[in-house]
């Protein structure tokens, strides 16, 4: 049995086991903190039946007129509740919640040009690449930097859907050109 319901601040001390994937972004603590302050309806997780966490999206709205959005920063699974249909529960819930109450125009993510995985999952989800943003991984001394993708879904108030466009695997950005 699986629950959905606000993070908490405690579950951070539950969150290793989700996060312990090479494709999870960890964050220092402060950040998961901000996230709750400021979008506390946004930053929810998956439960089972003893209590444990066993997935979670971390999302927040930004951006002025035609570009109000919501945004994925973190969504992972744990590898043994995978699929089952959590993170489509879980995006399903930011979707609802970035149309009525917050009428965005569209959601947004970031995901690595190598992650297939999320790529195909996100583009059976409605999404489709927008821009590809050279380098916004790895910045670092010593990291290997990847490309991302910005995949958008135009929510119910694009109704000409603006927030998307073809062939956006071929349109480049530079990491300073996209809110971060
Ligand atoms: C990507 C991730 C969140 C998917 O979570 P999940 O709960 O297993 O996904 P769901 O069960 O909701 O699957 C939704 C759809 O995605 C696709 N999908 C998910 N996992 C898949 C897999 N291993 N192989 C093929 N398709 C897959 C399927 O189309 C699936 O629908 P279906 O089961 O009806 O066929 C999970 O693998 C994960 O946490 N990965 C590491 C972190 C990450 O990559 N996050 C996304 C980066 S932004």
């Amino acid at each position: 049995m699986t629950s959905l319901r606000p993070f908490h601040a405690p579950d951070l001390f539950k969150v290793n086991p989700v996060n312990l994937d090479v494709l999870t972004e960890n964050y220092n603590i402060a950040f998961y903190l901000t996230y709750l302050a400021q979008w506390p309806t946004l930053f929810f997780s998956t439960v089972n039946a003893d209590g444990n966490l066993t997935g979670y999206m971390m999302g927040k709205t930004e951006g002025d007129g035609k570009e109000w959005h919501g945004h994925v920063t973190c969504l992972s699974v744990a590898a043994e509740y995978r699929r089952i249909g959590l993170a489509r529960t879980l995006v399903d819930n930011l979707e609802r919640r970035s149309d009525d109450p917050a009428h965005a125009f569209f959601i947004d993510l970031f995901v690595r040009t190598s992650n297939r995985l999320a790529i195909d999952m996100y583009k059976g989800f409605g999404y489709s690449v927008y821009r590809r943003v050279v380098g916004y991984y790895g910045a670092d001394p010593g990291e290997e930097s990847e490309d991302a993708f910005d995949m958008r879904k135009p929510l119910s108030r694009d109704v000409n859907r603006q927030s998307v466009r073809e062939n956006g695997e071929n349109f480049k950005v530079s990491p300073d050109e996209v809110y971060l």
